[in-house]
């Protein structure tokens, strides 16, 4: 039985790819962060019986070298993060401290105690920043320009990955991942947040929803196609670096449009701008070329842009019985 050690287990990705894992005969570990409400540490998982849990954080090198002894895990996925780009700018020095930091704390304790472990990096689109090849998508060879303290602290952490990689033949690989969703995303990203706030006026919860920038794009996909994507990147041949993306860019505006359509309601009567959901710097406009992924590893999403909304709008419906 292949051992696996998920950081960030409890996040949208962790969970659902922790599900998959299981299906695939794995036995599953996962580093989860204290909280002063315990049930909150795993909420996304709690369903997931088999799992080991286990305290940790990425910012304690102690407490990683204690979890690598412990389990000599095979496959090592890094997915913890402070993972909002907003608000990374309000805390640049923790998000950079758990990203790019918390990143080499784990590489150097897989080094020490596990070099053989193959080593799965969440990397991120938004390194890119507003760099975009002339026809118009980011793929593994555009140049790196993040707009954010959390780009520039996973610009690092990829680049220190490909360093250990290069330096010590050990395995690991990079997932370029573009942004991905479900009804697991937190509710301050934008696609759940339109979601969740239509279905609340819809059913006369509330009247308005505040929104920054309405026209960036974003190549949005489906979480649980790419936590599949992170474990066939780790069964390739070789370690090597793929973007995760289904080419196509949408903006928050159509988003709002199609969420409030399939509603039947307005979004002229129910948004409002407000400068706070602004980026000091933004990243205008993302769209993903999948090519190297699809033809090396044989990977391909199975929801749209609308499959994906349909299924985040039947949750929250769910929810509130509408
Ligand atoms: P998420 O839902 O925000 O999950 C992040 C996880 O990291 C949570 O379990 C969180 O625990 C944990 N974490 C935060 N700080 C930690 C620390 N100091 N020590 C240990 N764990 C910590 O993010 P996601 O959407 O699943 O994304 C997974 C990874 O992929 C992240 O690294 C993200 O940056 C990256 N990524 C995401 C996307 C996307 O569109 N979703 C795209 C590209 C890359 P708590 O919940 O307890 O805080
Ligand atoms: N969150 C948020 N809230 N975003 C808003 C809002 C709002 O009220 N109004 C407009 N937006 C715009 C943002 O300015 C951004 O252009 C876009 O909606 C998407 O924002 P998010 O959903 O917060 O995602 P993100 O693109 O910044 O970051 C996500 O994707 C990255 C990959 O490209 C996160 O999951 C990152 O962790 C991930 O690396």
């Amino acid at each position: 039985m292949k051992k696996a050690l998920i950081t960030g287990i409890n996040g949208q990705d962790g969970s659902y790819l922790a599900e998959f894992l299981l299906s695939q005969g794995y036995d599953v570990y996962g580093i989860v962060k204290r909280n002063s409400v315990a049930e909150n540490q795993t909420d996304r998982i709690n369903h997931l019986v088999e799992v080991h849990k286990e305290y940790g954080d990425m910012t304690d090198l102690a407490s990683l070298m204690r979890m690598v002894q412990d389990i000599k895990p095979d496959e090592v996925y890094n997915l913890a993060a402070q993972s909002h780009v907003r608000i990374s700018f309000d805390q640049p020095i923790y998000t950079t401290n758990v990203v790019g930091i918390g990143t080499l704390n784990l590489l150097e304790a897989i080094k020490t105690i596990k070099p053989d472990a193959k080593f799965y990096q969440a990397s991120s689109s938004e390194m890119f920043g507003n760099s975009v090849d002339l026809d118009g998508y980011q793929r593994e060879t555009t140049p790196m320009n993040p707009v954010s303290p959390y780009g520039c602290s996973k610009l690092f952490a990829y680049n220190i990955c490909r360093n250990y990689r290069n330096s010590y033949g050990m395995f690991i690989s990079n997932g370029i991942l573009f942004n991905h969703e479900s009804p697991r995303r937190g509710t301050n990203f934008v696609t759940n947040k339109v979601i969740k706030a239509a279905v609340r006026i819809k059913a006369g919860l509330e009247t308005k929803l505040a929104l920054g920038n309405l026209d960036s794009s974003r190549d949005w996909g489906h979480a649980k196609d790419y936590v599949q994507a992170m474990w066939m990147i780790l069964q390739h041949d070789c370690p090597d670096d793929f973007v995760c993306a289904t080419g196509l860019t949408h903006t928050v505006k159509e988003l709002v449009d199609y969420v409030f359509d399939k509603l039947d309601l307005r979004p002229e009567n129910h948004i409002v701008i407000d400068p706070r959901y602004n980026r000091p710097e933004e990243l205008s406009r993302l769209k993903g070329d999948p090519t190297k992924i699809k033809t090396t590893l044989g990977w391909k999403p199975t929801y749209t842009f609308e499959t994906m909304l349909d299924e985040m709008m039947d949750h929250w419906k769910r929810e509130y019985n509408i």
